[in-house]
């Protein structure tokens, strides 16, 4: 299954730190790559250092309009999953999820254009109550992918975390292939 993500709006204050971790979660829960409309050019800086060191291809696109890009996704096969506090239950809607081949996720940072709930093939719920972008991304991305996301291989890292029980374990190489 290959998964993007597209983070949509911005709020007034510059929430960059959201942004990031929105970013962080998609590239370490098996995202492939990020599409938003924020254009910061350190996010893309910051990814791009964890790229190195952790390894992997995580990719992070700057675009104009979310719109263009859920119709491309959407011509190209991709189905549209929103997450919204107002959607389907996710425990109803991840088997449907599952089967599907190629999925663009799609959360807001605050009120989204209503538009979004008809282009969207799943608006999902993360329950019904409000709480962040972050957490909804992650919570779906687990679901979907039941856990099989923490055993995929990041090529090219130089840093990698033996997990252990106690203290740290990290491989450290020091040139990419
Ligand atoms: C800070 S919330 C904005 C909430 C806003 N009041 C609204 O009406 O959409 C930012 C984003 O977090 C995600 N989100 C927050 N709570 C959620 C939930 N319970 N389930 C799914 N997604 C959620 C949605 O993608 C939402 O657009």
């Amino acid at each position: 299954m290959k998964i993007e993500v597209v983070r949509i709006g911005q709020r007034l204050l510059r929430d960059d730190r959201v942004t990031t971790h929105v970013a962080l979660v998609a590239r370490g829960f098996g995202a492939e790559r990020i599409y938003m409309t924020e254009i910061n050019p350190e996010i893309k800086e910051t990814v791009g250092k964890i790229n190195n060191v952790w390894g992997g291809n995580f990719e992070i696109e700057f675009i104009e309009k979310w719109k263009t890009v859920v119709k491309k996704k959407k011509e190209e096969g991709f189905k549209i999953v929103h997450l919204s506090m107002y959607g389907e239950a996710i425990s109803v809607a991840q088997e449907k999820i599952r089967d599907e081949e190629n999925l663009l996720v799609v959360v807001g940072a605050e009120k989204v254009p209503r538009e979004i709930y008809e282009l969207a093939d799943y608006n999902v719920g993360v329950g019904s109550q409000p709480h962040s972008e972050i957490s909804a991304l992650a919570v779906l991305l687990d679901r979907i992918q039941e856990g099989d996301q923490f055993e995929k291989e990041f090529p090219n890292a130089r840093r990698k975390i033996i997990p252990t029980k106690n203290g740290k374990n990290v491989q450290v190489r020091e040139t990419r292939d």
